[in-house]
C-alpha cells in the first residue's frame, strides 16, 4: 500500500523533531505562534471538555525570568522564542452542573441534559478514585505533542518540560493555584545547539499485536 503524501510529511515531522535545550532567543513570527497554538486548540480532549488554557510567553521581561527560575533554571526556558504552559483546571471545575461543564456542553447536540447523562457516571468514577486532576493533567500531553509536531512541520524546534515547580509556574503567570494546575510546559524556537540524534527502540521491541 502506498503511504499518502500527507502521512509522509507527518512522519517526517515526527522523525525530525528533537528536544532542543538551547535556542537563539528570538521571538517567533506571529503566524508561527498562532500555528502552534492552533495545533493545541484542535487537539482532542476527554468528553470534548477542553480542560486547558494555553498560556504563552514571549522572550524578555519578568515573566520569562520567573518561568526560567520556576523550571530549575533550564536554558531552554530562558532562550526559547515562545514558552507555552498548558494549564488545566482543578477537580472542582469538572462538576457536571458547574459553569465549565454547562458552557462546554451547551455547544454539543442535545446540550447539557444529553451531555450530563453521558458524563456523570465517568465523573463520579474519577471523583471516587481521586483521579479527576490526574485525568485533566494527562490530557495536557495531547496538545503538547501536537504543538511540538506541528511546530516541527513549520521548521520550529521544541522541548516538553516536566522539570518545573508547579506553584512557581502558576505564580509567574498570575494564575490562582486553587483553580489551576500545570499540565506541562513546552518551549519553542530556533536552536542554538547542534541537532541531537534520535535514539529509539525498534518497533518490534516496544510493540506487539495480540
Ligand atoms: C513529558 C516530557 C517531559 C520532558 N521534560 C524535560 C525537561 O524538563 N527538561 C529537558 O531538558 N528535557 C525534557 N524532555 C525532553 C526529553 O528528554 C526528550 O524528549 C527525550 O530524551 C527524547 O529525545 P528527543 O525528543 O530528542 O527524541 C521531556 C520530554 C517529555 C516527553
Amino acid at each position: 500500500m502506498d503511504i499518502p503524501e500527507q502521512a509522509r510529511a507527518f512522519l517526517a515531522a515526527m522523525r525530525d523533531r528533537w528536544a532542543c535545550k538551547l535556542y537563539d532567543g528570538r521571538a517567533l513570527a506571529p503566524e508561527e505562534e498562532s500555528l502552534i497554538l492552533e495545533c493545541g486548540r484542535l487537539s482532542p480532549s476527554s468528553f470534548g471538555l477542553e480542560p486547558w488554557r494555553f498560556v504563552a510567553n514571549r522572550p524578555g521581561g519578568q515573566v520569562r525570568q520567573a518561568l526560567f527560575e520556576a523550571c530549575f533554571a533550564q536554558d531552554g526556558v530562558r532562550t526559547a522564542g515562545m514558552v507555552v504552559a498548558i494549564l488545566v483546571r482543578r477537580a472542582e471545575a469538572y462538576d457536571p452542573d458547574g459553569p465549565l461543564v454547562l458552557q462546554r456542553s451547551a455547544r454539543f447536540p442535545g446540550g447539557h441534559p444529553v451531555f450530563r447523562a453521558d458524563f456523570v457516571g465517568y465523573y463520579e468514577f474519577l471523583k471516587a478514585e481521586g483521579r479527576l486532576e490526574e485525568w485533566a493533567r494527562a490530557q495536557a500531553y495531547i496538545p503538547c505533542a501536537n504543538m511540538m509536531t506541528g511546530a516541527k512541520a513549520a521548521g520550529i524546534d521544541s522541548c516538553a518540560i516536566e522539570g518545573y515547580k508547579e506553584a512557581e509556574v502558576l505564580a509567574a503567570l498570575g494564575f490562582d493555584p486553587d483553580i489551576w494546575r500545570v499540565g506541562i510546559v513546552v518551549t519553542f524556537g530556533r536552536p542554538a545547539e547542534p541537532v541531537r540524534e534520535k535514539i529509539r527502540e525498534g518497533l518490534k521491541a516496544i510493540s506487539e499485536f495480540k
